[in-house]
């Protein structure tokens, strides 16, 4: 089974493998093809909920998920993102939502930010509960950014960025997931720290990788990010047998003798 020592002990020696997942039957797949980490992301609110941000996904939404996701794995590390204003709010309501999390079998959160929730996360991490840093476009601050732009491109916000990357791996954080920067502030970080980054929109020079799944899948049209690499065009395929599925059952060919009874 992977564990957080596991994740750490990856660094340097063996690119990491993470994918999303929201539901039981895809972490069944993402498990046996040997993904190494599974995130419970809260672009559950994107991609299976059809918001247009993170914002709106709520704690019981996240642990539905994460209950379905953790059911279905029997070998990658499951992680559960702490939704928008279940750990911002107060460290008691970080620790009694990340707890929620841990019960339902994730094995760790990832919480997105810095400075401000440093103690929050030292927190977590001294009573027992793995946290995976999130740095960059951390998409629960979309309004600040005044919309998913790239991060720490002036010379200015680099150095903030570096310095909360070690501020947070002082904190404990296990990995790092560095969003849409560039990738030479990825290769400085990843360089500069001894626990592991995983990049998404960040460069090829990360310990690892996470995509949003149903983006690699080819699920929806209008959203191909620059990032994004589509290993299939399933969006496609479902309008395709979906219209085969209508045209045979309004022109009466299916059911027929073969998959019916006597
Ligand atoms: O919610 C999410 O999907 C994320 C990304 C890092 C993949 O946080």
């Amino acid at each position: 089974m992977v564990t957080t020592d596991t994740i750490r002990g990856m660094k340097g020696n063996e690119k990491i493998a993470c994918l999303t997942a929201y539901d039981y039957p895809t972490a069944v797949i993402l498990d046996r093809a040997g993904i190494d980490v599974i995130l419970v992301g809260d672009s559950a609110a994107n991609v299976v909920g059809g918001e247009r941000t993170t914002l709106p996904i709520s704690m019981e939404e996240m642990l539905y998920h994460t209950r379905v996701v953790s059911r279905a794995v029997a070998n990658a590390l499951v992680i559960a993102d702490m939704p928008f204003l279940s750990y911002q709010t107060t460290e008691h309501d970080a620790v009694f939502n990340a707890g929620r999390f841990l019960k339902l079998g994730a094995c760790g959160v990832k919480l997105e930010g810095g400075t401000p929730i440093l103690s929050t996360i030292e927190r977590l991490i001294a009573l027992g509960i793995p946290v995976m840093g999130h740095l960059g476009l951390t998409p629960q601050s979309v309004h600040q950014f005044g919309g998913y732009k790239l991060q720490g491109s002036s010379e200015k916000d680099a150095k903030r960025m570096i310095e909360e990357a070690v501020s947070l791996q002082n904190a404990g954080i296990f990995a790092l997931v560095l969003e849409k920067i560039p990738s030479r502030l990825a290769r400085t970080i990843t360089e500069r720290l001894t626990i592991p980054t995983i990049g998404i929109g960040a460069g090829a020079y990360c310990d690892g990788q996470i995509l949003v799944l149903h983006d690699i899948l080819g699920m929806f049209d209008d959203f191909k990010p620059k990032f994004v690499k589509r290993y299939a065009e399933i969006g496609r395929d479902i309008m395709n047998a979906v219209l085969r599925y209508k045209d045979e059952v309004k022109q009466g060919t299916f059911p027929d003798l073969e998959h019916s009874f006597e």
